[in-house]
């Protein structure tokens, strides 16, 4: 497959040799890279594709609502990197946002391959030493997010905030993606078809990303909260018109693809009629 060979050959490839890339490839190897980037910015010429394959999403009645604010120098990314560190470390002292995360956290791979869903805690955290080895000592803790509120507001959260924080500083790209609220379509529905759009929209550009070697990650902790968001608007001066949708991160990756996990096509699909019962999730 795809992923392999480059593996296998182990080499920092060139925009020109790289080797193409089917849609399903695409598909499958794209990942949320939450690591460091390649220290090289993104050529302009790959800067074109992403933003063709992003113009090219549907939208409905065609009103392509979507505008972007692409960030390459480093005043706005040391804007977004403090914001990013202040709301991380707030994460961390939230006991609602703690609750909620413990039914998506996967302590072991072990754990997650089971699920095949949620996310794995080492994925997100550099945990400390003599946790890494075994995460699952961390069970009764996640699940008393009181307990984990406590060690947020003691500062338990400053290091991954300052790490997460670290990597949107250091990106060679960052991408504030935005909607504008003026291009509605007609009808009741407007806004959740617009939305609909936005996704399709930042879809084709995380797979474009992918053919072309770059690596993505949405960073959502800034944006949480509209408290947050009005911030980031402020900071870039955006009209009261347009909606902040997300930021992602980008840069060059030696490698594409790397682990996650999904249900099965059995756990979400339902064949002519709803039955709960066709549904086969654990
Ligand atoms: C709307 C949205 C917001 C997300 N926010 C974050 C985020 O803040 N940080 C992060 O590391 N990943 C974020 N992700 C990535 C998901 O965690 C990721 O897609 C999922 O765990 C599956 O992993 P994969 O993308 O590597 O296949 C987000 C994804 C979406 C679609």
């Amino acid at each position: 497959m795809f992923n392999q060979g480059l593996k296998e050959e182990g080499v920092r490839m060139e925009r020109r040799e790289l080797p193409d890339m089917n849609l399903f490839d695409a598909i499958i190897s794209r990942r949320s890279h939450r690591g460091q980037f390649q220290d090289t910015k993104i050529r302009p010429e790959d800067l074109d594709q992403l933003l063709d394959a992003a113009r090219w999403a549907p939208s409905p009645f065609n009103v392509q609502p979507w505008e972007l604010l692409i960030i390459r120098e480093i005043e706005g990314k040391i804007a977004l990197a403090d914001l990013t560190e202040e709301c991380v470390a707030d994460q961390f002292k939230n006991t609602k946002f703690l609750d909620d995360n413990h039914r998506w956290m996967r302590l072991t791979e072990e754990e997650w391959e089971e699920t095949r869903d949620g996310v794995l805690l080492a994925d997100h955290v550099n945990l400390p030493k003599i946790m890494s080895k075994d995460p699952t000592a961390l069970r009764p803790l996640m699940k008393n997010a009181k307990h984990l509120g406590i060690l947020g507001h003691l500062g338990a959260g400053k290091m991954p905030a300052k790490e997460i924080a670290n990597l949107v500083r250091t990106s060679p790209l960052l991408i504030l993606v935005l909607m504008d609220t003026d291009r509605r379509p007609p009808g009741e529905g407007a806004a959740r078809w617009m939305w609909i759009g936005m996704g399709a929209m930042i879809q084709n550009l995380l797979l474009a990303a992918t053919a072309l070697h770059i690596g993505t990650q949405f960073v959502s902790a800034p944006l949480e909260r509209q408290k947050d968001r009005q911030r980031v608007s402020n900071i870039f001066d955006l009209p009261a018109s347009v909606e902040i949708i997300c930021l992602i991160r980008l840069g060059y990756i030696d490698t594409v693809g790397g682990k996650s996990v999904r249900l099965g096509r059995s756990a979400f699909t339902h064949f002519e009629e709803y039955n709960p019962e066709d549904i086969t999730r654990s």
